[in-house]
């Protein structure tokens, strides 16, 4: 089932469609049948390209066990992309059923065309997204990043943050866990390279995308949730990035067909540029385990 949210639509919500609403032809080239946009779980020594599901799954299946939501009655995916979480949670985990929110159709189209009665696909914002207590465990798999914009002074960005976070406290119920998996930048060095590409994603690619600082989200959950478990993994994303960009290399003229050489160029360089700002520890990726407090 899918439900699209009427209403204005805002610019925040078109710089998340012009990345987004890439037709889903082209993303199933670039991310492989498992349709995840974010880290996986490689093992050691498992190759980059022929594992890329393979880590996927193991990464989905880490983050169930991690919020307890195998056999659970319902889990939330804030930021759900193609619903992959929402299908693997429901079809291989025995959740009873998972609601998936995004701002994109396209995701949506794509998800209800998977048919799984057990997932419902919402077009609407976790800001506008109205459940009391109702989930048993909740995701955010590296969808925190689009939802502050850049232009805002720290103290309101921190204020919208813990909006996010009063928002995930009221949908879960009481110490019901949520992963949330995000990248955050370090205070970033004054090279000219750096500085150019960051603009490049905030300005062209991610329009008014805050990659936030660690700090700001520690402020806005304290007191809302228990910190489980925090660990950073920024190779989990860079590998998945450097994996994306082997396929677009290997199938660039069918991809240039789909979508036209200046799209696939853009793709090229955003995905390098993450590469290497999670390589050389720019960016971190952190994965945040939360218990909700009363
Ligand atoms: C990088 S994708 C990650 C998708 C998925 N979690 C995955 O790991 O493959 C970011 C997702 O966040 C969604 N998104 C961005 N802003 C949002 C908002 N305010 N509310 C709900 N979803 C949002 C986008 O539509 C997209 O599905």
């Amino acid at each position: 089932m899918t439900q699209v949210a009427t209403g204005p639509v805002n610019p925040e919500i078109e710089a998340i469609r012009h990345h987004y609403e890439v037709s889903n032809e082209f993303y199933r080239l670039l991310l492989g049948p498992t349709m995840m946009y974010s880290g996986g779980y490689w093992q050691e020594g498992e190759d980059l390209y022929e594992g890329l599901d393979r880590a996927q799954e193991r990464k989905l299946d880490a983050f169930v066990e991690l919020t307890d939501a195998a056999n659970a009655s319902r889990v939330l995916d804030i930021g759900c992309g193609w619903g992959t979480m929402a299908d693997r949670v429901t079809t291989v985990h025995g959740a009873e059923q998972a609601v998936g929110l995004t701002l994109s159709r396209t995701q949506a189209d794509y998800i209800a065309g998977i048919g799984n009665p057990k997932i419902e696909t919402r077009v609407e914002s976790w800001a506008d997204h109205e459940a009391v207590g109702a989930y048993d465990a909740a995701f955010c798999i590296n969808a925190l990043e689009h939802f502050v914009h850049s232009s805002l002074p720290p103290r309101e960005r921190t204020r919208q943050f813990r909006t996010f976070f009063k928002q995930c406290h009221t949908f879960l119920r009481p110490e019901g866990r949520m992963v949330l998996h995000t990248m955050t930048v370090e205070q970033p060095k004054l090279d000219r390279q750096v500085i150019d590409d960051l603009k490049f994603l905030q300005r062209e690619e991610f329009e008014g995308c805050h990659i936030p600082h660690l700090h700001e989200l520690a402020l806005a959950a304290e007191g809302l949730f228990e910190v489980v478990e925090i660990r950073n993994e920024p190779f989990s994303f860079s590998r998945a990035c450097r994996a994306w960009l082997q396929r677009l290399a290997e199938r660039r003229d069918e991809a240039v067909a789909m979508e036209g050489e200046a799209v696939v160029q853009r793709f090229e360089r955003y995905l390098d540029i993450f590469a290497y700002l999670l390589e050389d520890k720019h960016f971190n990726n952190f994965r945040v385990t939360l218990a909700r407090r009363d």
